[in-house]
């Protein structure tokens, strides 16, 4: 794909060429259909959404052929300028969203393509704006879908208003309002699955701030005669189906009712009690929560249904005639269950049924019915209970939607949003009283649609100061004037034969209205019409040319309606009523009243000129409904019905009023705004005044003097293709500007980006510089610092620690200490150790005493018991012998050994005689007689308690510990050695001198063995020892160059030691 710019007159345009060589342009794409419906090509496949830009604005064909158009894209709402026309698609669309309410929310009108949401904004800001109060009228015939857009209208306001939790309760309370109503109100009829049998205007009141807090609806001609009749395949209101398919049993039984609808006389007449697409059971289940909302307590629901099934209760009741022919009630059951569903006397309600009661003169005339009488008195009981019922309901529901600020005085008063939902203009094949009233509704409705539009165009032409230019129009006053004038109008008419004394019937009315108005040009009946005419009029009918079309009416029952009487016996039963709700309905003031009540029809003209004087004072906006096709499909767009419906609608008359001068206009700063892109000198910016930029900018346009004219605040263009030329040129005009608004702003982000990060680079790069320069200066100084105290340290390092020297001496002080760690002596031999600084030589001391210590004991807790024996041993002979024997040092190195003798170097007998006594070490030794000092191989032996001297197999000496008194040694290098034994007596042996060439070993075992270490004397010169009987002798030693042991000629024992070289 590439793109190619290729310029036209009014700009530029882009094409996106593919690679096949095929050519688009960008404009008119599905999206923008969706945004813009004005696009190039959209407009030709889905018309125009405005009809005042319609071409041939006086065509209904073109009319029609927009509308079918749009419809067939499910595009259902069109304007006719501010009047929206809605066609009913009978299917769900996708465009009541949520999201759809957000995108109609407080957007201009005409930004957004038409929707029921823009019409409800619009009012919904003019009222917040300039809080005027404001109605939306909806209308169209039965089944256009006027509620369904009340609804939603209302659904609109509920999500999109201000809320609270007041707000939140009279919201729904405004949306739980409409089940309840429309199943009392509404039914099934040929036209309409859910048709309103009653018009409704329901003010909706929003406080300053915006938000809906309270409401009041009016309700117009209920059509009361379904309750006792209805016609093939119609029913009669929802609420009866209801009951009796959704109620719970309990209840039924309560009300003596059946679930059954075939066994209720009025509600067999239609012959179609259930409806596809109505499911009655879930609506039952709706009605009873809204009734909760709306505030009805559980006695009142009662009461309420009470009347219901009372209304189908009376329907069942029957008669049959005496000899006299008058009436009698057959049916007994009935009248019990209405005595006590209607809280009356069982009696008393059953002669109301069949007597009729006349005041004449004062005087009370009781006179019995016949059976059509009574049937007829039946029925006008059953439809005046139901339709007070439900003026009763409206009241009750107003009571539950009233303002409460409206009460306290202080409070600024709300501003009031209108909705009516009323029936539209009806045409069908018999046309009654009930048509009559409708059709006078609608044209009172279009008269102040007129009146309204007209002025409002005439004074925006005003206020613009634009020439008026005159609209022909028809004015449908004089229609109105037919019907409502007082003393000629057909009301009046009407209601004087009813008043009138005699035989007054429906033809002397009709005779009477054709003698009145026999002149009038929207009047005729068959005696009244040409020749040609009379065949299409019956002689009991009249017809009406109403602005929509002629209708048709049969006279008869006109009178009957009108009257809408109801036997005063009948209402003075009711009147005694114990239902709370009936009595509210029938008051004792109207028995006693002697003016007669207004007629149905005066009353309607009087409610409806009420209406007209509420809707005047309010700005109205218009919803004119459609329906597409008889059949309630889908997608069906019956022309023929159609252009029926625009004709009455009176859309044509609409569109040609709305035409009459100019098809579009704009304020100027708008229309500047949208499309100053065409001009170069508007563009991009107009800095004069709007006025100016638009004269600027159409004069660029080459718009033609008739084309357009220049009013105060707007521009008003006249024809439509003007318009859509501009509209054209825009489109094209603003892919360019689309291209060059990305360009330029892709460029501008871009360099925005750069930029920023650019700066975000050199703005990081200074920080750090910064930083790494602060750190190195601090480090420099700290330098010097550290410098400059370590020289003032060292000059004061032998004075007392004081401020100056303190960094000095600490740092002596830890150097040394770290020296100190690396160089602690690895063992307990290791003497070496750092020199200490002279202001740390106690803390070296102890330190290295700390050192020592430590040393020793983890060596401690490291050594054998086999070798801490050793030790122990070596400590004793330290003790013994050290610096006191010459050879003591030879054999410090030397260990000593557990036991110099095996056990198998020691004769067995030896043994044997020990028995049980362990040799604990065993050394061979010399020993020297006591008289002749001969030496003599022995083996010492030493026990657990005992010293054993054994010759071969034999004992010796044995020598207790007990009675070892003493060792004595020379300090010489000699290895001789003297036991000293006790001598208790002289049999025993005496002291033994004993030689071992392990000497120390030797006796340091012994006298550990004996516990004799302190006994062991190392002499000087001489030992003395005692002999056998008390006998000394005396051993000499002297140091010589070898050993010599002999027997002295003195007698003493001679020992010469050898000289050590350590000596
Ligand atoms: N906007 C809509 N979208 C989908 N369906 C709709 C819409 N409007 C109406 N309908 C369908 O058309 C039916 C009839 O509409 P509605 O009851 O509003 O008609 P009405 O104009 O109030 O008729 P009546 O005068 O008899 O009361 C609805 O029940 C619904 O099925
Ligand atoms: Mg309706």
């Amino acid at each position: 794909m590439e793109l190619q710019i290729e310029y036209i007159p009014t700009g530029e345009i882009i094409r996106v060429v593919s690679q096949t060589g095929e050519c688009k342009t960008a404009a008119g794409s599905d999206g923008i259909r969706l945004t813009m419906e004005s696009a190039l090509t959209a407009r030709d496949r889905v018309g125009v959404q405005d009809f005042v830009l319609l071409e041939n604005f006086t065509s209904e064909a073109a009319f029609i052929e927009n509308l079918r158009k749009r419809f067939k894209e499910n595009l259902i709402y069109t304007y006719i300028g501010s009047v929206l026309v809605s066609v009913n698609p009978y299917k769900d669309l996708e465009i009541y969203s949520r999201q759809h309410m957000e995108r109609y929310r407080g957007v201009s009108f005409y930004e957004v393509s038409p929707h029921l949401y823009a019409i409800a904004d619009n009012s919904y800001r003019s009222l917040r704006i300039e809080r005027k109060d404001q109605c939306i009228l909806i209308s169209g015939e039965s089944g256009a879908g006027k509620t369904e857009a009340t609804k939603k209208i209302l659904q609109y306001y509920a999500v999109t208003c201000p809320a609270s939790d007041q707000v939140e309760t009279v919201k729904d309370r405004l949306l739980q309002s409409n089940p309840v109503l429309e199943a009392f109100g509404n039914a099934k009829t040929l036209r309409n699955d859910n048709s309103s049998r009653f018009g409704k205007y329901m003010d909706v009141q929003f406080d300053y701030k915006g938000a809906p807090v309270g409401g009041h609806i009016l309700n117009y001609l209920l059509e009361k005669s379904r309750v006792v009749h209805q016609n093939h395949g119609e029913r009669n209101f929802h609420i009866f189906y209801q009951l009796l398919e959704g109620g719970e049993d309990d209840l039924l039984r309560r009300l003596g009712l059946e679930k059954n609808p075939q066994q209720y006389h009025y509600l067999v007449k239609g012959q179609c009690a259930r409806v596809s697409s109505i499911n009655d059971k879930n609506d039952w289940k709706v009605v009873r929560r809204a009734l909760s909302v709306i505030n009805f307590n559980d006695n009142e629901v009662e009461d309420l249904l009470s009347i219901v099934a009372s209304v189908l209760h009376l329907g069942n009741v029957q008669f049959a005639a005496n000899e006299q022919g008058n009436a009698q009630v057959t049916t007994e059951n009935q009248i019990k269950y209405l005595a006590r569903l209607l809280g009356v006397e069982g009696s008393v309600l059953r002669e109301a049924l069949i007597h009729k009661t006349i005041i004449a003169k004062g005087e009370e005339l009781v006179s019995p019915l016949n059976l059509e009488q009574a049937a007829y008195a039946r029925d006008a009981l059953a439809k005046a209970v139901y339709g007070r019922t439900f003026s009763w309901l409206v009241n009750k529901i107003n009571k539950s939607l009233a303002y409460k600020g409206a009460e306290c005085p202080g409070w600024r008063s709300a501003t009031v949003l209108g909705l009516l939902d009323i029936y539209g203009f009806e045409v069908f094949q018999h046309n009654s009283f009930e048509q009559f009233c409708i059709n006078y509704c609608n044209e009172k409705l279009q008269q102040l649609f007129i009146e309204l539009t007209l002025k409002s165009e005439q004074e925006e032409y005003e206020s613009e100061g634009i020439a008026w230019e005159p609209v022909q129009y028809f004015n449908n006053k004089i229609i109105c004037d037919l019907v409502e004038e007082k003393f000629k109008g057909i009301i009046s008419i009407l209601d004087e034969e009813c008043l009138r004394p005699g035989d007054a019937t429906d033809m002397t009315f009709l005779e009477k209205l054709e003698e009145t108005v026999k002149n009038h040009p929207h009047f005729l009946t068959h005696k009244l019409a040409d020749q040609k005419t009379r065949k299409s009029l019956g002689r009991e009918e009249f017809r009406l040319l109403h602005y929509a079309g002629e209708v048709t009416y049969s006279v008869t029952g006109f009178l009957d309606k009108n009257n809408d009487l109801l036997f005063r016996n009948l209402k003075e039963t009711m009147c005694s009523s114990e239902n709370p709700i009936i009595n509210n309905c029938f008051e004792r003031t109207e028995l006693t009243d002697k003016k007669r009540p207004e007629t149905a029809a005066t009353q309607f003209k009087n409610s409806l000129s009420k209406l007209m004087e509420i809707l005047m004072s309010k700005e109205p906006s218009y919803i004119r409904c459609i329906k597409p096709n008889d059949a309630k499909q889908a997608g069906r767009f019956d022309e023929v019905l159609i252009r029926h419906q625009v004709k009455y609608l009176g859309l044509m008359e609409n569109l040609r009023v709305r035409r009459a001068g100019f098809a579009y206009r704009r304020k100027y700063e708008i229309f500047l705004q949208r499309y100053k892109s065409l001009c170069s000198e508007t563009w991009p910016t107009w800095e004069g005044r709007p006025h100016d930029g638009v004269a600027v900018l159409v004069k660029h346009l080459g718009y033609k003097q008739e084309e357009y004219k220049m009013g105060r605040t707007k521009i008003f263009i006249r024809f439509p293709k003007t318009l859509f030329a501009t509209e054209d040129a825009l489109e094209i005009r603003k892919q360019s500007l689309a291209t060059k608004i990305q360009a330029t702003w892709r460029g501008f982000y871009w360099r925005q980006k750069f930029l920023h990060m650019k700066h975000s680079a050199i703005t990081i790069q200074s920080w750090w510089r910064g930083t790494q320069g602060r750190r190195k200066a601090a480090k420099k100084k700290w330098a010097v610092e550290t410098i400059r105290r370590f020289i003032k340290g060292f000059i004061y390092r032998n004075y007392p620690r004081c401020s100056e020297n303190e960094y000095f001496l600490d740092y002596i002080r830890y150097s040394f200490l770290m020296n100190l760690k690396r160089n602690l002596p690895k063992n307990v031999l290791d003497k070496s150790w750092p020199t200490p600084p002279p202001s740390l030589c106690e803390v070296s001391q102890l330190l290295r005493q700390l050192c020592m210590q430590n040393m020793v004991w983890s060596y401690c807790k490291r050594i054998s018991p086999e070798w801490k024996q050793q030790l122990d041993q070596k400590v004793v002979a330290s003790e013994m012998f050290k610096g006191k024997k010459d050879n003591y040092p030879q054999s410090v190195p030397r260990l000593f050994i557990n036991t110099r003798l095996g056990t198998e170097e020691i004769n067995p007998k030896v043994l044997q005689v020990l028995g049980n006594e362990t040799i604990k070490y065993a050394v061979p030794v010399v020993k020297y007689d006591r008289k002749g000092y001969k030496a003599r191989v022995r083996q010492l032996l030493l026990t657990q308690n005992s010293i054993f001297i054994v010759e071969e197999a034999k004992i010796k000496q044995r020598i207790d510990y007990a009675n070892l008194t003493g060792i004595s040694v020379s300090s010489l290098s000699d290895s001789l050695f003297v036991l000293h034994v006790r001598c208790e007596d002289n049999k025993q042996k005496g002291d033994v001198v004993l030689q071992s060439d392990h000497v120390i070993e030797t006796l340091t075992k012994t006298a550990m063995s004996a516990d004799r270490i302190e006994n062991v004397n190392v002499s000087q010169g001489s030992i003395k020892f005692t002999t056998g009987q008390g006998k000394e002798g005396i051993i000499d030693f002297t140091s010589g160059s070898e050993l010599l042991i002999a027997k002295a000629k003195n007698g003493h024992l001679a020992v010469v030691a050898p000289r050590l070289n350590s000596r």
